[in-house]
C-alpha cells in the first residue's frame, strides 16, 4: 500500500518536472557551503566558531525571483547541522526547509545534503541560518531576492545597496551555552556583545579598529538590507541625522513608511531606503536592545555601531551618535510595528479554522531531580500550554512514511483552561505546561486565523513568533486579553502587513490570517533561540491537495537519516 502510494507520488513528481517548461526562463543558481570551524577574536576574546566557507557572517546569496537555488552543504564541522532558508515559502519543496527534527534529520559531521528549491513570488531580503541549537549565532547570512526578469522595484532604483546583519557574540562556545542551560535548567548566559556585520563597533572593548564603515557619496540613495540574526534580542535601529524609508519587510513590499527609528525582532528582515542628504561627515548606525518585559532590566547598556562615512569626510573625526529610545520604550516599539501596511494585499475575508493560542514561558519539574542546580525546575516555552518535545526522527519523514508513534495530530485550537492571561500575578498552578509532540492538521487551502495571546507566566514579553512555509497577514494586535466579541471589528482586512515573523505585543495579542496552501510540515516557534530550544515550538501539518503540484513530493535521495 505504502509502496503504491509512493509510486503514485513519484509519478506525479516526475510529471511536474516535465510539464513545467515556463521554468526554463529562470536561472539555476548553485552554491557550495562547507561548514567548518575557525578561530575568531571579538571583544578581546578568541573563540573557535562554526562558519560557512570560512566567513562570518556567512556568504550573501543573491538570486532573482523565480530562480532555482541549489546549495550543497558539506558538514566538515564538529556538530550536527541543518540550514533553514528563513522566509522562503518552499512551495513543493518541504524537504528543503531545514528545521532539525521537523523536516529533516541533521547532517552529521562528515556528511552532506543538497537543498534544492525555487523562490517564487517573493522579492526583497530574507536570510539563511543553521536550525539546530545555538549554531545560528555564527552560521547565518543574507539571501537577496531581486525582481525577476522584466520586473522592477516598486520604488526608484537605488544607487547602491548596503547589507546589514545584526547579531550577538558570546565569549564562549555557543553550543555549550545552550547545552549547559538544558542540562542545568538555568537561563542560558546572555551574549557579551552585539554586532553589525559581525563587528561590535566603537563602544565595545578591543573593537574600534574593526568597526564596519559604509562608504557613501553625498546625494545618493542607498537600499539597506537589514537582517536581525540576533539570538535573543529585539533591537531599535537608528542612523544619526538620517531618516529611513521602509519599503519591504520579510521580503514583502510595504507602502513606503518614513521614520527615524526601526524596531526589528530576531528573524525579521527590512529593506530600507536612505538618502545621503546631510553634511559630509561620519554618522553612527546603531542598535539599542529593547527589553519588552515590564520591569525588565537593561541588557548590555552598549550599542552595536557601524559608521556611515561620507566621501570626503575625515576618517578621524568623531561620528555623531543617534538619540536612541529607552531600552524599555514599548510605546515606540508598538508605534513602529503597527505603522506598516502592505503595498499589495489579498487578505482572506473569511476563515475556515480559528485558533486562539496562548504563548509564553513556564516552569517544569526536571525528571528524576536532574537539575538540582536550578531548584529542580527548568524554564520552558509553550503554545496552548504544550511545551514541544523534539521527536527522534523528522516529523515530515514520519508523516510521509506513515511511521506511527512520532507525533500526534491533536494540538488544541484553544488553551486548556481559560484564565486571565495578562493579570500581573498568575497563580503558580498555571505555570507548568504539558509536554508533547502534538501537531495541528490543516486541510489543503483552508483559511486559518490564529490569535496569539501572550501570557504573564514568569513574565510578559514580546516573543517573535515565526511561521515556516508561509507569510501571514497581521490583521490586528493590541494589549491585554484578546476579546473575540469586540476586537475583530477593528481588524484591518484591507491592507494589513504581511510577515513571516511577528513580535506579539508584550502582555498583548496579535491576530494573523494565512491560507494553508503549502502541503508539508511547518514549524512555528519563538525566534528567541533559547526559547525555541526549550520547547517554544508548535507544528502545522498541511495535507495534500487535489492537484499533482499540491502533493508532498518524495524525499531527495540524500535526505539525512537520524
Ligand atoms: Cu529563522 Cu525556524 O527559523
Amino acid at each position: 500500500m505504502a509502496g503504491l502510494a509512493s509510486a503514485v507520488k513519484l509519478a506525479s513528481f516526475l510529471c511536474i518536472i516535465f510539464i513545467a517548461p515556463w521554468m526554463a526562463s529562470a536561472a539555476l543558481v548553485q552554491h557550495n557551503f562547507t561548514i567548518g570551524t575557525q578561530n575568531v577574536t571579538r571583544v578581546c576574546n578568541t573563540e573557535t566558531i562554526v562558519t560557512v566557507n570560512g566567513q562570518y557572517p556567512g556568504p550573501t546569496i543573491t538570486v532573482d525571483e523565480g530562480d532555482n537555488l541549489i546549495v550543497e552543504v558539506q558538514n566538515d564541522g564538529p556538530y550536527n547541522v541543518t540550514i533553514h532558508w528563513h522566509g522562503v515559502k518552499q512551495f513543493g519543496s518541504p524537504w528543503a526547509d531545514g528545521p532539525s527534527y521537523i523536516t529533516q534529520c541533521p547532517i552529521a559531521p562528515g556528511n552532506k545534503y543538497t537543498y534544492n528549491f525555487t523562490i517564487t513570488g517573493q522579492e526583497g531580503t530574507l536570510w539563511w541560518h543553521a536550525h539546530i541549537l545555538y549554531l545560528r549565532a555564527t552560521v547565518h547570512g543574507a539571501l537577496v531576492i531581486k525582481p525577476g526578469a522584466g520586473n522592477d522595484y516598486p520604488f526608484s532604483e537605488p544607487d547602491d545597496e548596503i547589507p546589514i546583519i545584526l547579531g550577538e557574540w558570546w565569549n564562549a562556545n555557543v553550543q555549550d551555552v545552550i547545552l549547559d542551560a538544558i542540562a542545568t535548567g538555568a537561563v542560558p548566559n546572555d551574549s557579551d556583545a552585539y554586532t553589525i556585520n559581525s563587528q561590535p563597533g566603537d563602544f565595545f572593548p578591543c573593537s574600534s579598529n574593526d568597526t564596519v564603515r559604509f562608504l557613501v557619496e553625498m546625494g545618493k540613495t542607498y537600499l539597506l538590507r537589514i537582517v536581525n540574526a540576533a539570538m535573543i534580542h529585539t533591537s531599535f535601529f537608528k542612523i544619526a541625522q538620517h531618516n529611513m524609508t521602509v519599503v519591504a519587510m520579510d521580503a514583502v513590499y510595504v507602502k513606503p513608511y518614513t521614520t527615524d527609528v526601526l524596531l526589528i525582532a530576531p528573524g525579521n528582515t527590512m529593506d530600507v531606503l536612505i538618502t545621503t542628504d546631510q553634511e559630509v561627515g561620519l554618522y553612527y548606525v546603531g542598535t539599542r536592545v529593547y527589553n519588552s518585559q515590564p520591569d525588565g532590566t537593561q541588557y548590555l547598556n552598549t550599542s552595536a555601531t557601524a559608521i556611515l562615512q561620507y566621501e570626503g569626510a575625515l576618517n578621524t573625526s568623531t561620528p555623531l551618535l543617534p538619540d536612541f529610545p529607552d531600552y524599555n520604550d514599548t510605546d515606540t516599539a508598538f508605534n513602529f510595528s503597527s505603522s506598516l501596511r502592505s503595498l499589495n494585499s489579498s487578505v482572506p475575508q473569511t476563515v475556515d479554522v480559528e485558533m486562539y493560542i496562548t504563548e509564553g514561558l513556564g516552569l517544569i519539574t526536571c525528571p528524576d531531580n536532574s537539575c538540582p542546580e536550578n531548584n529542580g525546575v527548568r524554564g520552558v516555552g509553550s503554545f496552548n500550554n504544550i511545551s514541544f518535545v523534539d521527536p527522534d526522527i523528522a516529523i515530515l519523514q514520519a508523516y510521509y512514511n506513515d511511521i506511527d508513534g512520532v507525533f500526534t495530530r491533536d494540538f488544541p485550537d484553544n488553551p486548556p483552561v481559560e484564565f486571565n492571561y495578562t493579570e500581573a500575578d498568575i497563580p503558580l498552578s498555571f505555570w507548568a505546561p504539558d509536554t508533547g509532540t502534538r501537531v495541528k492538521v490543516l486541510e489543503f487551502n483552508s483559511t486559518v486565523q490564529v490569535v496569539f495571546q501572550n501570557t504573564g507566566i514568569i513574565t510578559f514579553e514580546s516573543h517573535p513568533i515565526h511561521l515556516h512555509g508561509h507569510d501571514f497577514y497581521l490583521v490586528g494586535q493590541g494589549f491585554g486579553n484578546y476579546n473575540n466579541e469586540t476586537d475583530p471589528a477593528n481588524f484591518n482586512l484591507v491592507d494589513p502587513q504581511m510577515l513571516n515573523t511577528l513580535g506579539v505585543p508584550t502582555g498583548g495579542w496579535a491576530a494573523i490570517r494565512f491560507v494553508a496552501n503549502n502541503p508539508g510540515v511547518w514549524l512555528v516557534h519563538c525566534h528567541f533561540e533559547s526559547h525555541s530550544s526549550l520547547g517554544f515550538d508548535m507544528v502545522f501539518l498541511t495535507y495534500n491537495g487535489p492537484e499533482d503540484a499540491d502533493i508532498v513530493p518524495p524525499p531527495p535521495s540524500d535526505l539525512p537519516q537520524c
